[in-house]
């Protein structure tokens, strides 16, 4: 495990106490970014750096008893509450394991993938790989986070540089967050949210992985 995933890890377990409590006024977007992937009833869904579980309750109820709900997370603190949410809940169709997005090995390819809130993932080049290479061609993809305002609005920038900080080892790539996983799409469109400083994005998985890959240096 790379010195990244570590320090995340040390911020998380910080976190997990009161996240979702802080996580609540993003809810409505996470729900949004469910809406996005289209699911039915029978899909499997992979929900990425899955936290305390937020999303798992909406994405079960899309997918139903005979889909799946594929989940793993990194920081044990995090993942701990999402195993209590899943027994408290009786949850049997919930995959969730504790491990880094570099190294996770899905049971089953899923058909869709969200991408919520989960900029270290998406800022790591082998993280995106590993996982984009073990869902199906063609698998939609959904994505929500941080970002900032346009460069015209200056120093207000500061503001989601500030917010990102605590939560996220890389404090680069909030021009364009989702840059990192629209080589793997055939098309990825995306939509500004809180006046600028948030964005929910939509793709879906290209048939065969990008043959050249932009080159990234040491990842911001
Ligand atoms: C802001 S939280 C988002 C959690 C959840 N997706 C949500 O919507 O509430 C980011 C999560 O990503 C996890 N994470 C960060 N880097 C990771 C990695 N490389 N592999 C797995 N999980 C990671 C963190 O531990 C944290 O729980």
């Amino acid at each position: 495990m790379g010195a990244d995933n570590q320090a995340s890890i040390a911020r998380y377990a910080r976190h997990a106490a009161g996240y979702d409590a802080s996580a609540r006024r993003t809810m409505a977007l996470r729900l949004r970014t469910i809406g996005l992937l289209g699911l039915k009833p029978g899909d499997v869904v992979l929900d990425v750096g899955a936290g305390t579980g937020l999303s798992f309750g909406p994405l079960r109820d899309a997918v139903g008893e005979g889909g799946r709900v594929l989940a793993f997370e990194q920081s044990p603190h995090m993942a701990e509450r999402a195993v209590q949410r899943v027994q408290r809940s009786g949850w049997r169709n919930v995959w969730l394991q504790c491990i880094a997005a570099e190294d996770v090995r899905l049971p089953e390819p899923a058909d869709a993938v969200l991408f919520n809130y989960v900029h270290d993932i998406t800022r790591s080049p082998p993280a995106v790989r590993n996982l984009l290479l073990q869902v199906k061609p063609g698998a939609r993809i959904a994505m929500a986070g941080i970002k900032f305002f346009p460069w015209w609005t200056g120093p207000l920038n500061l503001l989601p540089w500030m917010k990102n900080r605590p939560y996220n080892v890389h404090p680069g790539g909030l021009w364009q967050p989702w840059d990192r996983v629209q080589p793997w799409c055939t098309e990825l469109r995306w939509w500004p949210t809180q006046c600028g400083m948030g964005y929910i994005a939509q793709g879906r998985l290209r048939a065969a992985p990008p043959t050249i890959l932009p080159t990234f240096g040491a990842h911001p």
